[in-house]
């Protein structure tokens, strides 16, 4: 693939870093608020700010790479050298925006179509999540791996809610079929932590409709290098109509569960 891909994490991680701490120390006064897809979908100045800054320590070391970014758009084909970035700058805006500690940056880094690289920094905890792929999930230095569950009747299961109501409708029926057959339902408000819980024993499985590529994109493979089984339904990749991330022993029974409740019909998108 002829890039170096420890090299391009580690810029990652810088990036990550950097724009975490910008975001933490500039929360602390009243937010400019922008709506997208429906006044449920919110924007701040800091999500468009945070997004510049990473685009822009991006191109200053790779200026030929492709970014794709939530808030700037672009990135539809890989760059030049075949290396695209995709960039959530901040994975959880509802939480940022009422000061819920509960939200992070996103960075994947994609070779020739692949993710090789995802860094989800959680300013708040100060927990860096790094996945290389092939190399194994880390929690800042410390190498993370999947919880053992066997039961769904024992699994903790994270999920998360679009912003669209006709979505919603849907993810609520979906909701009513699953909450009576698990140990709880969790809903954090954001995709990547929650699948980075699911990486570290937090949560056992995570689930959800409707998300976009940087929401999923880093924090997929980091799940998926943690052990995890990261797929969508009926034997499709992981995408827009349905992420599912959880631990082997449970994987096959939650699969078939939200298949047979048609969790993958959804609006794919807002
Ligand atoms: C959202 C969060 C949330 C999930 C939504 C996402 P954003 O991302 O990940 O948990 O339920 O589907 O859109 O808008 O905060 O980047």
């Amino acid at each position: 693939m002829g890039a170096d891909v420890a090299e391009l994490a580690a810029l990652a991680v810088a990036v990550a870093r950097e724009a975490g701490e910008f975001l933490r120390t500039g929360s602390d006064h009243a937010l400019e608020i922008a709506t997208k897809s429906s006044p449920t979908d919110v924007v701040t100045e800091m999500d468009t700010a945070a997004e510049q800054l990473i685009r822009r320590r991006i191109h200053e070391r790779r200026p030929a790479d492709d970014i794709l970014g939530e808030e700037g758009g672009g990135g539809a084909a890989s760059g030049a050298g075949g290396v695209r970035w995709i960039v959530d700058p901040i994975d959880g805006t509802v939480n940022y925006l009422y000061g819920i500690p509960q939200w992070a940056v996103s960075i994947a880094v994609e070779v020739d179509g692949v993710i090789v690289a995802g860094v989800v920094f959680d300013p708040c905890k100060d927990e860096l999540f790094t996945a290389i792929r092939g190399e194994g999930a880390r929690l800042g230095d410390r190498p993370v791996q999947v919880r053992e569950c066997h039961e769904l009747g024992q699994a903790l299961v994270g999920t998360g809610f679009g912003y669209a109501a006709s979505r919603r409708a849907r993810q609520a029926e979906v909701l009513t079929g699953v909450l009576p057959v698990v140990r709880d339902i969790r809903r954090l408000g954001s995709a990547a932590l929650d699948l980075c819980a699911v990486a570290c024993g937090r949560f056992d499985a995570y689930f959800e409709q409707g998300l976009n590529l940087w929401d999923f994109a880093a924090a997929g493979l980091i799940a998926a290098e943690a052990g995890a089984r990261v797929a969508g339904l009926r034997g499709a990749p992981p995408s827009n109509r349905l992420v599912l991330a959880a631990t082997p022993g449970i994987f096959d029974a939650l699969q078939e569960l939200l298949a047979a409740l048609g969790a993958d019909e959804v609006e794919t998108h807002d």
